[in-house]
């Protein structure tokens, strides 16, 4: 399905524009994913890549499936936060790599919400990684990679004029909301959500939960045996990469 729309698009894009959900121009391609137009200016088309990439791109490679396993694991997570109150950008896949959605203007903050020390926090405060947090912590950073993301806080958002402070108010109570949906979906499945990082976009007055839910933007552990199920797998180049994508899949789709 993906090569077929691929494939007639490159030959007739016009007869393509003319059914709607389809893909139009490519709008913008990011480090795993591209995103096109659609017929219909409210709606993009999001394809999910096997590129990946760490450190702010200074680390690339290949993840042979993730753009399926990814595109599956996001629509599920979407899927079940929309049926728990949470507007998102998702509409429905379109193929096993893509993924119809309603068009965002993105909010340049990436939010981060952590329930285990790891990763950049475990270094900054010098915690061991697995030490359980006394509280959730959320963070703010801002979206620019020519910056290399860095940590900002509401003042900064302020300062530069990210986002109003009703907004930011927002994503902090949505962000929170996610994580203990997210926790509860995932407690059955065996899996610990140590931290994960949501983006957010204005669509008709309204902010809506964007970009992907996946194993590239949370941290995954198997809650009996700690093992990492994402992509640190990748970063600490610890091997099982595609395995460990796959093993999520399984359990975000196992019936509880
Ligand atoms: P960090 O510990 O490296 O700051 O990452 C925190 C969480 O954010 C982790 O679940 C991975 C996710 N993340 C992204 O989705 N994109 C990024 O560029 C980075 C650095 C982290």
């Amino acid at each position: 399905m993906a090569d077929m729309v691929r494939t007639t698009k490159k030959t007739d894009m016009t007869a393509e524009a003319t059914k709607g959900e389809k893909e139009g121009e490519k709008l913008y391609e990011g480090k795993a994913k591209i995103v096109y137009t659609t017929s219909d200016p409210d709606l993009l088309v999001v394809y999910y890549k096997d590129d990946a990439t760490a450190f702010n791109g200074r680390k690339k490679g290949t993840i042979q499936e993730k753009g399926v396993r990814n595109a599956s694991i996001s629509a599920a997570f979407f899927e079940f936060l929309a049926g728990r109150g949470v507007e998102t950008h998702f509409v429905k896949l379109l193929s096993e790599r893509e993924m119809l959605v309603k068009r965002l203007e993105i909010i340049p903050i990436e939010v981060v919400v952590r329930n285990i020390a790891a990763g950049s926090l475990a270094r900054r405060l010098g915690l061991p990684e697995g030490t359980r947090l006394a509280h959730t912590v959320v963070e703010f950073y801002y979206k620019s990679d020519e910056l290399g993301d860095p940590l900002i806080n509401n003042y900064h958002i302020k300062a530069v004029g990210l986002a109003s402070e009703e907004e930011v108010a927002s994503l902090e109570v949505m962000a929170l909301s996610v994580n203990d949906l997210l926790r509860e979906f995932l407690a059955p499945r065996k899996l610990e959500l140590v931290d994960f990082k949501l983006e957010f976009g204005r669509h008709h007055g309204r902010i809506l939960l964007g970009d992907e839910i996946s194993p590239d933007t949370c941290r995954f552990w198997d809650a009996a045996t700690g093992e990492k199920l994402d992509k640190d797998r990748f970063r600490r180049d610890l091997g099982g990469v595609e395995e460990a994508y796959h093993e999520v899949l399984r359990r975000v789709l196992q019936k509880v």
